[in-house]
């Protein structure tokens, strides 16, 4: 019995020495442990042996039995290291290589100026609301007291869906004017920027897709002098304190009476010329329009429903394109919309 154990205990030192697996690990120790196992065998013997030799033998079942589960544990631990350390190297990550670049882009320089500009207005009291780009030949003409067959309802001029020429895309902003003075009683302080559409051939100045800002003020005693102030004030923040501003009597059927207000060329000083040649910024004016603007006019707020005895208002509408053309010195309107990644890199 002696032997059997002995032989036990080698072998079973041998194929644990040799499991790889923790599933090996198991196997053996049933093989040897467990309740049909191996020493379980030899152990269930000891009935025979005499009075004497049962506690020898029985000390050395033990230390048999002691030593297989020690190096069960050992292997267990040496098994479990070496799977952790061969999972290590399998996933193992190289830090140092170069990560995939991403290039950030950044606004277009369209929304860099209208951020800029709806910024000061809202910092002047003005409320930014926006409205639809199709809109009701109503609110585009006829509210704004444009009549049936003036030249601009004209169908060369405009983009109509219906046949009855009453829905179409809208040819300017002012008809947010009718639809915030609806909704809304003086005193009003609205911009509302947005896209206008109108059936012109692109070139360098011109795009059938355009963006405008439309402003209205409506209050008591609103005069021309606060809509020379405003306007005058706003300009100079956009374009630099020394710049130079000047107002044209103009005619627009929805305000009464109307202006422009150019802005003196930053590139010519107002000459028309630089080194003897042509301005080609302000093409020889020597100024620079900006905005059509006017006293809304009487039936305008009439229609509306607010009494034109009481109060009075100013609107304007400005083109975002030509602001960014001059604040960004850009020299065709083209490249505004081609999204060409070398000119927007520019800015
Ligand atoms: N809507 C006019 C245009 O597109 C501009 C304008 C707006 C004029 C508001 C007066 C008042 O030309």
């Amino acid at each position: 019995m002696k032997q059997q154990l002995e032989q036990i205990r080698l072998q079973a030192m041998a194929a644990l020495e040799a499991a790889d697996s923790p599933a090996a690990l198991e196997e053996l120790r049933v093989k040897w442990l467990g309740k049909k196992g191996e020493l379980t065998a030899v152990l269930k013997m000891m009935g025979k042996l005499s009075a004497e030799e049962r506690p020898v033998m029985g000390q050395l079942a033990n230390s048999v039995r002691a030593d297989i589960e020690a190096k069960l544990e050992e292997r267990k631990a040496a098994i479990h290291s070496a799977v952790l350390e061969a999972k290590l190297a399998s996933e193992a990550l190289d830090v140092t290589i170069p990560g995939d670049t991403v290039t950030m882009g950044h606004q277009h320089p369209m929304n860099m100026v209208l951020q800029q500009i709806k910024e000061i207005f809202v910092g002047l009291g003005y409320q930014v609301v926006d409205g639809p780009e199709v809109e009701l030949a109503d609110y585009n003409f006829t509210r704004l007291n444009i009549e049936e067959g003036h030249p601009s309802r004209d169908r060369s001029d405009t983009f109509y869906f219906s046949d009855d020429d009453s829905v179409l895309l809208r040819t300017q902003t002012s008809p947010m004017q009718i639809r915030f003075m609806e909704n809304n009683k003086p005193p009003l302080c609205m911009l509302a920027p947005g896209r206008v559409f109108r059936k012109d051939e692109a070139d360098a100045t011109h795009s059938p897709m355009f963006h405008q800002i439309e402003g209205l003020v409506v209050d008591e005693h609103i005069t021309m002098g606060d809509l020379k102030g405003a306007l005058v004030a706003i300009m100079k923040k956009i374009y630099g304190e020394d710049s130079q501003m000047r107002f044209r009597p103009h005619h627009f059927p929805f305000t009464e009476p109307s202006c422009e207000m150019d802005m003196q060329c930053h590139k010519c000083h107002g000459t028309g010329e630089v080194d003897g040649h042509v301005c080609s910024t302000c093409h020889g004016e020597g100024w620079i329009e900006l905005l059509g603007a006017g006293m809304v006019h009487p039936e305008v707020l009439k229609c509306c429903g607010i009494d034109p005895e009481k109060y009075s208002g100013f609107a304007f509408g400005m083109g975002l394109e030509r602001m960014a053309m001059g604040r960004m010195r850009i020299n065709d309107l083209r490249l505004i919309f081609d999204n060409d990644i070398r000119f927007l890199n520019q800015f």
